[in-house]
């Protein structure tokens, strides 16, 4: 699949830098033609040597070179590949992209880059928490950086969390839906998918039966076109897609905080069966059958998270894609949910129990738009998808 595609591999200094070693001979049985540049840092973790033997490439390491100047500047360098990838990347390299420093031989190929770049992020969990990281990470994405992980995880320096960088096979997936040739390529789209669970208290939950098979589709069918997809899921059954940012929630509320968060979209879809309420007296503690009756619970509305994205005033995407799950008058209701949340598309289903639609691999949808109600046959969930993220390629090319 990557036959003859130049990658330009940027090896920065973290323990991780070893799965660069694999991520080379990977990607050369594919087909693809690695260069590998290794910073200062990189050094302490790979030597040139092994990444050179297994590249079958000169290892470019230094700005000031005139050897390699005279062959091949950084700015040839640093155009001549289809795409750069650059794993690990440390905090210290994502500052200096989103700063645009450009004071050694890596940060200047990545400023003066006219081609597309994919980080993988690899540090310390407070690192990867902190806020200048966390800012840092918003430039990028407001820049098209593309980003692969990093996953949550133990890390080579004892703690735990999110910081480890994505495993070869994500970052090969990343590399994959980045040199598509899609319709959707350069396009940010957000997903959010999956059911999500309201607490009653820190052991019990309020859920629905939602799998996020559907979402999961829709997201791969987007990055398959070459979008750069968040996807915000809640609990599903369906393990998440590999090639694309994921952000996991628990609640509505998170839910909102992780769509809020993902950037200006250029699209986004809610297939997320995201539940209308929260418990408002969840408690901190086990509530316990203590001889006083039964619990009483409030409940209080989650946020809308359709209508609060549909309502921006500024940075709305310039489309918005709502789900309705209805029992009976699906198109009339769905049209009126539309018009409601002030969605531009409305893809309507009948959830009712004999259509077997709620966790089953197929789907039987309406497409509701100004243009009115178009019905589509019963098809697989990944039929849908993949006819569903052709229709948004045609609507924001
Ligand atoms: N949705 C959302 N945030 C919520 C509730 C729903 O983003 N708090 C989104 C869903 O992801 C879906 C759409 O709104 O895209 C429709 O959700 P649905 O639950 O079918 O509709 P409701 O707004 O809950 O209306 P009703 O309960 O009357 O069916």
């Amino acid at each position: 699949m990557l036959a003859d595609k130049h990658i330009l591999l940027i090896v920065g200094g973290g323990i991780a830098a070893f799965k660069s070693l694999d991520l080379v001979r990977r990607l050369r049985e594919q087909g693809a033609q690695v260069t590998p540049v290794l910073t200062k840092a990189g050094v302490e973790f790979v030597t040139p040597l092994s990444l050179s033997a297994l590249s079958a490439s000169k290892v470019y390491q230094d700005l000031f070179n005139l050897t390699d100047e005279a062959e091949m500047g950084h700015i040839e360098l640093s155009r001549a590949a289809d795409l750069i990838v650059v794993a690990p990347a440390t905090a210290d390299l994502m500052a200096k992209m989103a700063g645009g420093l450009a004071n050694d031989l890596a940060s200047t190929l990545l400023l003066a880059t006219d081609k597309r770049v994919l980080i993988a992020p690899s540090m310390n969990v407070r690192m990867w928490d902190h806020p200048a990281t966390q800012r840092n990470l918003a430039t990028l994405q407001g820049d098209g950086i593309l980003v692969v992980g990093p996953n949550e995880g133990d890390m080579a320096c004892g703690e735990y969390g999110p910081g480890r960088m994505a495993e070869v096979p994500e970052i090969i997936a990343a590399i994959d839906a980045a040199l598509a040739d899609g319709p959707l390529n350069g396009r940010h789209v957000l997903v959010t998918s999956g059911p999500t669970h309201e607490p009653i208290d820190p052991v019990r939950y309020i859920a629905n039966r939602s799998s996020g098979a559907q979402g999961t589709a829709i997201a791969k069918a987007l990055a398959a076109l070459g979008a750069d997809v968040t996807f915000v899921t809640g609990p599903a059954d369906v393990p998440p897609p590999m090639d694309m940012t994921v952000v996991k929630v628990q609640t509505a509320q998170e839910m909102l905080e992780a769509v809020q968060a993902a950037g200006a979209a250029d699209a986004a879809v809610f297939a997320a069966a995201v539940a209308d309420w929260h418990v408002a007296n969840a408690g901190d503690s086990k509530i316990k059958k203590d001889g006083s009756g039964l619990p009483k619970l409030d409940f209080a509305e989650n946020p809308d998270i359709l209508a609060t994205v549909s309502q921006m005033s500024k940075g709305r995407p310039k489309l918005v894609v709502g789900f309705a799950a209805e029992t009976d008058d699906v198109i009339a209701n769905a049209t009126a949910k539309r018009l409601r949340k002030q969605c531009d598309w409305i893809v309507a289903n009948d959830v009712s129990p004999e259509t077997g639609i709620m966790g089953g691999s197929e789907n039987a949808v309406t497409l509701i738009s100004a243009d009115g109600a178009e019905s589509w046959p019963r098809m697989s969930k990944d039929a849908v998808a993949a006819t569903l993220a052709q229709r948004i390629a045609e609507a924001i090319a």
